[in-house]
């Protein structure tokens, strides 16, 4: 450990996020205690727990226990359909465990990063910044946006990020960016929108942004995303050509042609001007974000198998 190691506990430690996240910490020397459900963190010198935190006692026992100085609560329900289908689940899970976690994490007096999401509007608006209205439009948004209150709620400390992100997955929970990659290194067919916007930020420089807003003790509300806004369809053809893939497999399609249960907003960009003013540059483009992928010098990458 170094003199500015700190102690930070990670909810979804086995997840997408996660996972490189704790990664990170520890290659940087922090101490870090990870708790996952189901699926193993299996990195070393790191401190695991299992806990389902739906259970109050469980979660308030384990932050007591270890104090730590940063809690990053990115544990979540990730299928928006899921949660359409089962919306007290999404509510325990979004709303009554980050009530748990926050209450505990404050009175710890830890530093409360809640991973909230691009996903909190109807999608009519472009590029929208953290003073815009929400305005959620499905059980994943409803859910996620009264634990952003709660976290927010706690302590003046507290930060949220509202994001989208892409890189290497785990085995168990691939990302966007590794089945667009899967399915053109097969050849097969890509249905990708053309009226679905989104600013994706690669893991990599959102796990790096991230511990550098914890380091300017940075609170409120935060789009940490990309600086680009683009469709899903020209993602998907942006990687293809960064891959080496001429894309012809990847067709146009529109969200209105897929029978989704849960509504989805089409424009979900996020304005990140609040977070390069903070940062004191801009946020990366796609093809900066896409780089990484390809970059050998990528801890994220290196320490994080697709499969
Ligand atoms: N992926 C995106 O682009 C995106 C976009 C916007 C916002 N977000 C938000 O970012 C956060 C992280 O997303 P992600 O994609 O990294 O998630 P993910 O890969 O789907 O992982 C979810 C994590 O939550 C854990 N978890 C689920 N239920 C739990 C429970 N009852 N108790 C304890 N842990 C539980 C899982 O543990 P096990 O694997 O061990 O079961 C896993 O570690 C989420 O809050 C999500 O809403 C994600």
């Amino acid at each position: 450990m170094n003199d500015n190691s700190q102690h930070w506990l990670i909810t979804g430690a086995s997840g997408l996020l996660g996972h490189p996240l704790v990664t990170a910490l520890r290659a940087g020397g922090h101490a870090v205690t990870a708790i996952r459900s189901t699926h193993p963190v299996g990195i070393s010198g790191v401190r695991e727990i299992a806990l389902d935190i739906t259970h109050g006692a469980a979660v308030t026992r384990v932050i007591a226990d270890s104090r730590p100085d940063v809690i990053v609560h990115a544990a979540g329900l990730t299928n928006v359909d899921e949660c359409e289908r089962d919306p007290d689940g999404a509510r325990k899970l979004h709303v009554d465990a980050t009530r748990y976690v926050a209450d505990e994490g404050a009175r710890v007096g830890a530093k409360l990063v809640y991973i909230s999401t691009d996903h909190l509007w109807d999608g009519t608006q472009a590029m929208v910044d953290e003073g815009v209205p929400t305005y959620p439009i499905n059980a994943y948004a409803h859910t996620k946006l009264e634990g952003e209150t709660i976290a927010l709620a706690s302590s003046g400390t507290a930060l949220s990020i509202r994001t989208n992100f892409f890189g290497p997955g785990r085995p168990w929970r691939k990302s966007l960016s590794d089945w667009i990659l899967e399915r053109l290194g097969e050849g097969a067919a890509l249905n990708m929108f053309t009226d679905a916007y989104f600013t994706p930020i690669a893991l990599d420089h959102l796990i790096r942004l991230l511990i550098d807003c914890v380091r300017l003790d940075c609170a409120g509300l935060l789009n940490l995303a990309g600086g680009e806004r683009l469709s899903k369809y020209d993602f998907a053809m942006a990687l293809a050509t960064a891959a080496g893939f001429s894309g012809a497999s990847i067709r146009r399609a529109s969200v209105a042609s897929f029978g989704f249960a849960a509504p989805r907003p089409r424009d979900m960009s996020l304005d990140t001007s609040r977070a390069a003013a903070i940062l004191g540059h801009p946020l990366p483009s796609v093809a900066e974000s896409i780089a990484t992928l390809f970059d050998d010098t990528s801890k994220v990458r290196n320490a994080v198998p697709i499969r």
